[in-house]
């Protein structure tokens, strides 16, 4: 391999968790090519892995994967193994990544049902967080983990304007397993006026390019 080529090869691993079952009509899965797409011009080149909860939701955890996952390593049958499966995947794509990027509609103020589904599949007692008598300790290496959240409606002050919890909620569960480093923008207004989605898109536009150059220099820095 030529050293061009060999300077143009992903040094880095982004995982986008895309959690819009709207296929090629969601917002916030277009708002995340649209991060992912300055992060590569700033970055160079990044290898993605795909984790589209829209296309394929992960099961809502059953009888068998509570109690697995409630039983500690050593002592857990084959079969209980074998219920933690998927779980293991989707925590396995977690920590192969070294920035993770979370796409998602705002469903009821929060989370859709598909993310929450993964977010019990990969927040796991003794393998990616610690009960300990002072809280919950992260077991992950802490990495920037940025969301964008699309919602119809409204967030700040002014007729409309509805509570947010899923910006708390995402900060709180990847903080329980380490990851520290959460940046949320929130889209707005997405099923108003077109004037409304024009002003979402320009502020897409200006958070992702400030996100890309600070990560950028972040990286230089260690570099
Ligand atoms: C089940 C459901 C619940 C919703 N709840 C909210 C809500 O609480 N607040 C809001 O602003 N928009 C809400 N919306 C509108 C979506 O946030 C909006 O359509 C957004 O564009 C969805 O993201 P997507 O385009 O990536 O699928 C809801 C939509 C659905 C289908």
């Amino acid at each position: 391999m030529s050293a061009r080529a060999a300077s143009r090869e992903a040094s880095r691993t982004l995982l986008h968790v895309a959690a819009s079952s709207r296929g090629g009509a969601s917002h916030s899965r277009a708002a995340g090519h649209h991060v992912l797409a300055r992060l590569q011009q700033a970055l160079g080149p990044l290898r993605v892995l795909d984790c589209d909860l829209g296309a394929m939701p992960p099961p809502h955890p059953d009888a068998r994967m509570v109690e697995a996952s409630l039983t500690p390593a050593q002592a857990r049958s084959p079969a209980a193994e074998a219920a933690l499966a998927a779980s293991e995947q989707w925590i396995g794509q977690l920590e192969a990544a070294d920035l993770v990027l979370l796409s998602t509609p705002v469903h009821n103020f929060t989370v859709p049902s598909a993310l929450k589904a993964w977010i019990d599949h990969v927040v796991r007692p003794g393998r990616t967080f610690l009960s300990t008598p002072a809280g919950k300790v992260g077991l992950l290496a802490d990495r920037p983990v940025l969301v964008v959240a699309a919602a119809g409606g409204a967030f700040e002050a002014g007729p409309g304007s509805q509570v947010d919890f899923l910006s708390p909620y995402l900060r709180a569960v990847f903080g329980c397993m380490g990851l520290t480093q959460v940046e949320v923008l929130r889209l707005e207004n997405l099923r108003r006026e077109p004037a409304a989605i024009e002003a979402a898109r320009a502020r897409l536009d200006d958070w992702s390019a400030a996100v890309a150059a600070r990560l950028a220099a972040g990286a230089a820095g260690r570099d």
